[in-house]
């Protein structure tokens, strides 16, 4: 059920529009309220008065009229609501709102507004296929739209086959619920949250690598947590041997500078967890060919110290999330360490977890940790790494709570 839930729904101009109409009455028959501002374009298809005459309410069409900024104003328009939907997004109107650029109320909205987006695209095959459309989804994505749809079928105009057809009314409606996380116990609705986890390889030559015990289990575990509790979340990892969360973007890397850039790429969110164990060094004259025995002797390898991520994300001037959590490995003095690297690394909190042999963690299912904040430690019980994961979640969602 959506009652009381508010969507503005953004219709724009292709031959799906009809089945907006159709959505909007699935959205009404929830109890949803459903606003509507329509495209120039989008009115050569359907018109402002069918789409009005079943939502309930007047549609919105024109940035400059005088009445309709009296009666609500784009920027209200824009926020009062909990969530936007662009159905059917045409080529056109998410290139416009990748530029930022906003020439008519559809897309001035896209740009004025806070809430989360939700895009149905619609468009021929070839389009959908297009680079420059290709590079628009990234840049939507990277900026936090989430997607519904396209699917593959034929298509309306041309007969034509392959993916560009708009979702289904009722697939977008399952979208949106999931969006709104509706039903159900969900604190990190509306929330997006970036993890990072498992080893990094550090070649040393094509075949040959550096690496640590990591397997991954700890921080995966937090990103599925923090996907089962609403966030929308991307998991950046390095090599592991676990299957992929589900409900989460997952982002595979292998070195310590592409976790850097996955990362950076991942931002904005609103809470980074910083649970991989990235490798200190690289080898700084790594092989291009596979080395080989000779008479030489061993290889002598020089290493050379790897970014540090989390110091580098916590320490940014713009972009920097709401909330940074680290981790500290420590095989000795814990919370010493813990505290210092706190400190040290401008994070928020850390995670401190005793990682000696003896401890069985690195590639264990049970973890004992320490939760290290600027007020204090809180030592957990040991349990494991699933229930340290809804732990540290639930203290995500309570610090987030009321910070937008
Ligand atoms: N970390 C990181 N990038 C690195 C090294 C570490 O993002 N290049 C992060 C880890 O993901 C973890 C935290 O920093 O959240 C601490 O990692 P840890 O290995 O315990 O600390 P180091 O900085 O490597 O310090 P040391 O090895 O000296 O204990």
């Amino acid at each position: 059920m959506l009652s009381s839930r508010r969507i503005l729904l953004i219709i724009g101009g292709g031959i799906a529009a009809y089945k907006s109409l159709d959505l909007i009455r699935r959205l009404r028959e929830r109890g949803a309220s459903v606003r509507v501002v329509m495209t120039a374009a989008a009115q050569h298809f359907v018109t402002p008065l069918a789409a009005g005459s079943i939502a309930g309410e007047r549609v919105y069409t024109d940035l400059f009229s005088q009445a309709d900024e009296f009666d609500i104003g784009h920027i209200r328009l824009a926020r009062d609501c909990d969530l936007v939907v662009v159905a059917p997004a045409t080529a056109d109107l998410m290139a416009k709102v990748a530029q930022g650029l906003a020439n008519d109320l559809a897309s001035t909205v896209l740009l004025a507004t806070d809430r989360p987006v939700l895009m149905a695209p619609a468009m021929n095959p070839r389009m959908w296929a297009h680079p420059a459309t290709r590079r628009n989804v990234a840049a939507l994505e990277r900026d936090g739209v989430a997607w519904v749809g396209p699917n593959e079928g034929e298509m309306a105009e041309s007969g034509e086959r392959g993916v560009g057809r708009m979702a289904e009314p009722l697939e977008i409606v399952a979208a949106i619920e999931r969006r709104l996380a509706v039903g159900g116990d969900k604190p990190l609705r509306g929330r997006r949250v970036l993890v990072t986890s498992g080893p990094t390889h550090e070649p040393i030559d094509p075949v040959r690598y550096v690496a640590n015990r990591s397997s991954g289990k700890q921080g995966h575990a937090i990103a599925a947590a923090a996907a089962a509790a609403g966030a929308e979340v991307v998991l950046v990892s390095g090599p592991v041997a676990l299957p992929d969360p589900p409900g989460v973007a997952t982002v595979r890397v292998e070195t310590a500078r592409e976790m850097l850039a996955a990362v950076e790429k991942a931002l904005p969110v609103d809470a980074a967890v910083f649970a991989a164990a990235v490798a200190d060094w690289r080898v700084d004259n790594a092989g291009q060919q596979k080395l080989k025995k000779g008479a030489n002797g061993p290889p002598v390898l020089t290493l050379v110290e790897n970014p540090d991520i989390l110091a580098t994300i916590a320490h940014r001037k713009s972009n920097r999330p709401t909330l940074v959590v680290g981790f500290a490995a420590e095989t000795e003095r814990v919370l010493e360490h813990a505290k210092e690297k706190l400190a040290r690394k401008g994070c928020d909190w850390i995670v401190a977890n005793d990682v000696s042999i003896e401890s069985g963690v690195m590639g264990g299912d049970r973890n004992t940790v320490h939760l290290v904040t600027r007020d204090g430690v809180e030592s957990w019980p040991t349990q494991s790494k699933e229930d340290v994961a809804r732990g540290l979640v639930a203290r995500i969602a309570a610090a987030l709570e009321g910070k937008r």
